[in-house]
């Protein structure tokens, strides 16, 4: 379906969920405009909300997505809803759009994200999450200079802060499954797109801020196909200064040489010849700002990518079946953590 719209100058697409992180969306994708994407709907459960994001973005508002559909008849859809609800509207949307984005984390069981994955399989649509960390700068940069250091043995992938995430999505705050659904699954995406699938888990968790609900830290442990092991961290109740959130710091070694992302998105690139030393901070879109251009302009990167797949010009990255290894590894972790053993994805 999404190959038959090659040579389209453009697509019309519809966005699920006006909520917090969905302005990032639509700003991105106002950006690429004149790439050829556009937002013609949008759709929240809430009428003031979707109101307030039609009108900002000059698109129609709905409560009733199955309506919106109707209406518009996208080429795509972006769903930027919370997992609860996103079974139900991939469903929905699957058979009747050539290419379904579902924000992460794809659904809170793999029941239900396999049957995502089947709905859009059935269907002919592409299946998309949105997994924005790959596609931050940094790591778009190690993933280039990847071959340069040999066949990796060793990560570390590591999400550290005491930044107030509560304030804007309060519903963290009472989530029974908190670091690992929220982060694990961007750090377990990057672990397993630098090292290979994971075989194996091991984890802990850990209660540190008393007003939440969920987990709030954890450290794993990771072995991969290839024989690599990466650890990953993160915590929300951690205090450094300067508050590094939301950097995510890395280390990848390989047989002839090692890449390591440091604070302030300094890059080091370690091997025979000695070690030098890349600034890979990203742009501050003229919407964004600091600290959170990293994850702003990374919204932006991945959209763009998705205008490659609707154009029949690149594999969706990360797909939805691709994803599932994912959330079977967060689910591993957690139970990892709650039986106190090693348990394979
Ligand atoms: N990739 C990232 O960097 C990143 C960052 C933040 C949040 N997220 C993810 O984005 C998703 C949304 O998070 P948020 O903080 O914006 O949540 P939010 O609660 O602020 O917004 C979700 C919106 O979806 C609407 N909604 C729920 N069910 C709906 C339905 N069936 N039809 C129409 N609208 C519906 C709600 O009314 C709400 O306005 C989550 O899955 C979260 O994990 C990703």
């Amino acid at each position: 379906m999404v190959a038959e719209a090659n040579g389209r100058a453009e697509f019309r697409g519809a966005l699920i969920g006006a909520g917090f992180f969905a302005c990032n969306h639509m700003q991105a994708w106002r950006d690429l405009a004149p790439e050829g994407a556009r937002i013609v709907g949008v759709c929240d459960l809430d009428a003031g909300r979707a109101q307030a994001m039609a009108e900002e973005f000059g698109a129609q508002a709905f409560t009733d997505p199955a309506e919106m559909l109707d209406a518009i008849r996208p080429d795509f859809v972006d769903i930027a809803t919370t997992p609860p609800s996103h079974r139900a509207l991939v469903e929905l949307c699957a058979p009747r759009v050539g290419l379904v984005i579902c924000q992460k984390p794809i659904a809170d069981t793999l029941e239900d994200a396999r049957a995502m994955v089947a709905a859009c399989e059935a269907s002919g649509a592409a299946f998309l999450i949105h997994e924005n960390f790959r596609w931050q700068r940094p790591f778009m940069r190690m993933l280039d200079l990847l071959p340069s250091i040999g066949t990796p043995r060793f990560g570390r992938f590591s999400f550290r802060h005491g930044w107030d995430v509560y304030a804007g999505q309060p519903y963290l705050a009472t989530a029974p499954r908190l670091a690992i659904m929220d982060i694990g699954v961007h750090l377990f995406d990057l672990a397993r797109l630098f090292l290979g699938d994971a075989v194996a888990v091991t984890c802990e968790t850990q209660k540190r801020n008393p007003r939440v609900a969920g987990e709030d830290a954890f450290t794993a442990l990771t072995r991969h196909a290839g024989g690599g092991v990466c650890m990953t961290d993160a915590s929300f109740h951690t205090t450094l200064r300067p508050e590094p959130f939301p950097q995510t710091l890395a280390v990848l070694e390989g047989d002839e040489g090692t890449l390591e992302l440091r604070e302030d998105y300094r890059l080091l690139i370690h091997d025979a010849q000695g070690r030098r030393e890349e600034d890979v901070e990203p742009e501050v879109p003229a919407w964004g700002e600091k600290p959170w251009h990293v994850v702003q302009d990374s919204v932006r990167n991945f959209e763009r990518h998705v205008l490659g797949v609707l154009r029949g010009e690149a594999a969706p990255q990360p797909s939805g079946a691709d994803n599932l290894k994912t959330l079977a590894l967060c689910l591993a972790a957690y139970d990892s953590a709650e039986q106190g053993r090693r348990v394979q994805p």
